[in-house]
């Protein structure tokens, strides 16, 4: 089998996948150009300026390093595919809102438009990567797209799901626990998994570069996100029953973690997960499952999103109830607006839907969060269906937790941002009206301190608070 060898990968997609990997990518692997292209020109300004698009920690030193030298970014999507050995396809595979599957399928069309482009540019033989996460059997959609429209292209393509998180995606990069590549079980499908094993093999080990077949690695990436999201909604489910019988939720996770066949992690209560991606990932292993005519288990999965609304919506229900049922002109400071500490992707954030009951229920809400903006908040506010007339008057964005807790009836952390661990509680407590309320969404705040300054608690998994 000829060894392929690789000068040039393009990258089509410059989000929170693409830019963060191919940047680690140019990092471990100096002698490769890597192109990130996007559609979109703001996106692209973005990364080539001082304010990158994304936040995460460690980017922007490793982006500033590699910059201009083996990393560029650019609208160049034409040139880019053309002169590449390897194209990575990294766009966005949200749930589609229409048409056939509407609510639960991913939606393929930023796959197609780029198999589409690819077809078009290519020319000779050319490496195609899915890193989107895509549902199983899409390798054969984007060969069939591909064979049908291009003049001289070849192609393999390989699946090699991302298990990148936000937050510590840099870490999680450099020092990733496995890496999976599927490819067909063909002499060119397996000449094309060596050359991107060669790739990673720069700085990965490769007992921990797994090859497979494409099937088993396109449906590994959304089962790996269920099974992450099914602990979370596990654990959150015994939360509401530590609350009822005083059991410490805490506790719980500490004491079955410690069996190393479950494991301590993922095991966190907290008022419902977030992201781009669980609820997508498992809306999608749901649709799966009932196209190939498998309701029960399409059923069983559905409960781990079932029980992660009624997580949300029970916090900001007991919000309103402790404000004696009617949070109407009331100020409730928000801590957190982010879907975890460490990033400001709102996507998806249970801080999100917890605002929209509360600006429903006619509160003010003053929100605090270190790397989301004021209009990143409206905008996915106004995607939860909350009007423009509305976050008018009663959403307030605020430069610090202690000016949002201002004249608040009640405060609500949401995200666990290490500053959140650490506040002067005493002065937030004391500029509060009183009775001070504290919903602890996160368990990260001292609790006992809290109560001996006087305040109301709640937290999830705490029947004492
Ligand atoms: P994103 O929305 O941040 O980025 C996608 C980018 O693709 C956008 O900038 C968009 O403009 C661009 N794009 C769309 N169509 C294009 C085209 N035809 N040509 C050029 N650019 C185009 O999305 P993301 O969060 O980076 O996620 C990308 C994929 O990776 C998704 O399938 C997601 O499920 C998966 N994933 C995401 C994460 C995460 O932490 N966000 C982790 C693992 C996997
Ligand atoms: C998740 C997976 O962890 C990644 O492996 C995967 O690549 C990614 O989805 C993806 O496919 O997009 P991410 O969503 O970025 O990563 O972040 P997580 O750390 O998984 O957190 C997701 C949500 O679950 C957050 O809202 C977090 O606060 C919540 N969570 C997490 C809990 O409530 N409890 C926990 O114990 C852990």
């Amino acid at each position: 089998m000829s060894k392929i060898k690789i000068n040039r990968i393009c990258c089509i997609g410059a989000g929170y996948v693409g830019g963060p990997t191919m940047a680690m990518i140019a990092e471990k692997c100096p002698h490769i150009r890597v192109d990130v292209v996007d559609i979109n020109e703001a996106r692209i300004a973005a990364w080539n300026s001082s304010t990158l698009p994304v936040y995460e920690p460690g980017l922007g030193e490793i982006v500033e390093r590699n910059r201009g030298k083996n990393l560029f970014f650019s609208t160049g999507v034409e040139d880019a595919i053309r002169d590449a050995d390897i194209i990575f396809v990294s766009v966005g595979t949200p749930t589609k809102s229409y048409g056939l599957g509407a609510g639960r399928a991913a939606d393929l069309c930023y796959i197609e438009s780029s198999a589409r482009m690819i077809a078009e540019h290519a020319k000779g033989p050319k490496i195609i990567v899915e890193k989107s996460t895509i549902p199983v059997r899409t390798a054969q959609a984007i060969a069939t797209i591909l064979d049908a429209n291009s003049i001289d292209g070849q192609f393999q393509v390989l699946s090699n799901p991302e298990f990148l998180a936000e937050g510590t995606a840099m870490e999680d990069l450099a020092k990733p626990d496995r890496i999976l590549i599927g490819g067909e079980q063909t002499e060119e499908g397996l000449a094309a998994i060596e050359a991107l094993v060669s790739v990673y093999a720069h700085w990965v080990e490769k007992t921990n570069i797994i090859t497979t077949n494409l099937w088993s690695s396109e449906l590994s990436k959304l089962v790996a996100n269920a099974f992450l999201a099914q602990r979370i909604s596990s654990i959150n489910s015994i939360s509401a029953l530590c609350e009822e019988t005083g059991a410490d939720v805490d506790e719980v996770a500490r004491a079955i973690g410690m069996d190393s066949r479950i494991g301590p992690k993922f095991l966190k209560a907290s008022v419902g997960f977030g992201g781009s991606c669980f609820q997508k990932d498992v809306l999608n292993l749901v649709y799966l499952c009932e196209q190939f005519g498998l309701p029960e288990a399409a059923e069983y999965w559905d409960q781990v999103l079932q029980v992660n609304d009624w997580q949300k919506k029970r916090f900001s229900t007991k919000i309103v109830q402790s404000l004696f049922n009617t949070a109407m002109n009331k100020r409730v400071a928000v801590l957190g607006y982010a879907f975890k500490k460490d990033t400001n992707d709102t996507r998806e954030t249970a801080s999100g839907y917890v605002c929209r009951d509360l600006l429903i229920e006619g509160a003010q809400v003053a929100v605090y969060d270190p790397q989301v903006s004021l209009q990143g908040m409206k905008e996915h506010l106004i995607y939860l269906g909350v009007s423009e007339d509305i976050l008018e008057k009663q959403l307030v964005s605020c430069d610090s937790a202690l000016e949002a807790a201002k004249g608040a009836h009640a405060i609500a952390v949401l995200t666990e941002w290490d500053e959140f661990k650490t506040l002067d509680y005493a002065a937030v407590y004391d500029s509060m009206l009183k009775p001070a309320q504290f919903f602890d969404g996160r368990n990260v705040c001292p609790h006992k301190d809290l109560k001996e300054l006087g305040f109301d608690l709640y937290a999830i998994g705490k029947s004492d608070s």
